[in-house]
């Protein structure tokens, strides 16, 4: 069975297209197969792969959109997978279709809140399937936390109103009631500048707040990461000795650490 994380922040620009983006590169380097699904109407992560041109050309039955179509038949859905240019990372791509079912009442959206992971489980074995959520918590992000088994929430360490984080926990948990198998992983500090005070202030009261479900890795706001994605490959591939590579593989390692740790305490469980 695959381990499926969501990664969502109601936020824009916090780093959630580019984590799964360069993270998909170091689980595929450490020989797993993943599957990356582009959640998000935006479609970053697929123009990551694909180019912004490729992507925005795809018909609705090109992407993740055939799923929620009323007549969407099993035939179409497993035509959406695309290999990508690297080795064990596939993609379910998304574009400007996603939007019209992107619901901003999940609630009330009937079967169609379990159509991602209905999806899922038919798919073919992957080791980890990464949901990339767009910024907010609609339909789509509702989707991708009844599919998931944990939570990734990526959070730049700018913003000292923890109001929205709350609200992000708060629909975990209501996920919770659907799925519920489903856990926090935990925040991955993201985009942080260590030499600015306001970051390490920021920091330091998401560690005080929420203790260790703050992993250690911090991601560093650097050049490379943009440089790698205009390039089109996970920053790994693109330079694997850079500090940007560096810190995306001691998250993967902390990440894979925090999975099977999950999955142990599921088996005493
Ligand atoms: N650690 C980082 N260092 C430098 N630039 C980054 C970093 N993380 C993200 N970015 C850039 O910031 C922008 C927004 O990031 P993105 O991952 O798309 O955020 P989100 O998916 O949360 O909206 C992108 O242009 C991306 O290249
Ligand atoms: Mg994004």
């Amino acid at each position: 069975m695959a381990t499926t994380l969501c990664f969502i922040n109601q936020k824009g620009g916090c780093g959630k297209s580019s984590t799964c983006f360069h993270l998909s590169g170091c689980l595929a380097e450490l020989g797993f197969q993943v599957l990356l699904v582009d959640a998000d109407p935006q479609g970053s992560l697929s123009q990551a792969f694909f180019g912004s041109a490729e992507i925005e050309r795809l018909t609705a039955e090109e992407t993740l959109a055939v799923l929620f179509d009323d007549d969407c038949h099993r035939a179409s859905a497993d035509l959406i997978t695309l290999p990508t240019s690297f080795e064990r990372i596939s993609l379910i791509p998304a574009n400007h279709t996603l939007a019209a079912h992107n619901s901003p009442s999940p609630e009330l959206a009937g079967l169609k809140q379990q159509t991602l992971r209905a999806h899922l489980e038919t798919s073919p074995r992957y080791d980890f399937v990464l949901i990339d959520c767009p910024p907010n918590l609609y339909l789509c992000s509702w989707n991708a936390m009844l599919a998931a088994d944990a939570i990734v929430i990526p959070v730049p360490p700018e913003d000292f109103g923890t109001q929205g984080l709350r609200v992000v926990h708060q629909a975990v948990d209501n996920a919770r009631q659907l799925n519920s198998g489903l856990r926090l992983l935990g925040h991955v500090v993201t985009r942080a500048d260590r030499r600015l005070l306001v970051h390490q202030a920021y920091e330091k009261r998401l560690r005080s707040l929420y203790g260790d479900l703050v992993l250690e890795t911090v991601i560093p706001e650097a050049s490379a990461f943009k440089v790698a994605l205009a390039c089109r490959q996970p920053v790994g591939h693109f330079s694997p000795r850079c500090k940007a590579a560096q810190a995306t593989r001691a998250l993967c390692r902390e990440i894979l650490e925090r999975v099977a740790e999950q999955a142990k305490k599921r088996q005493v469980a």
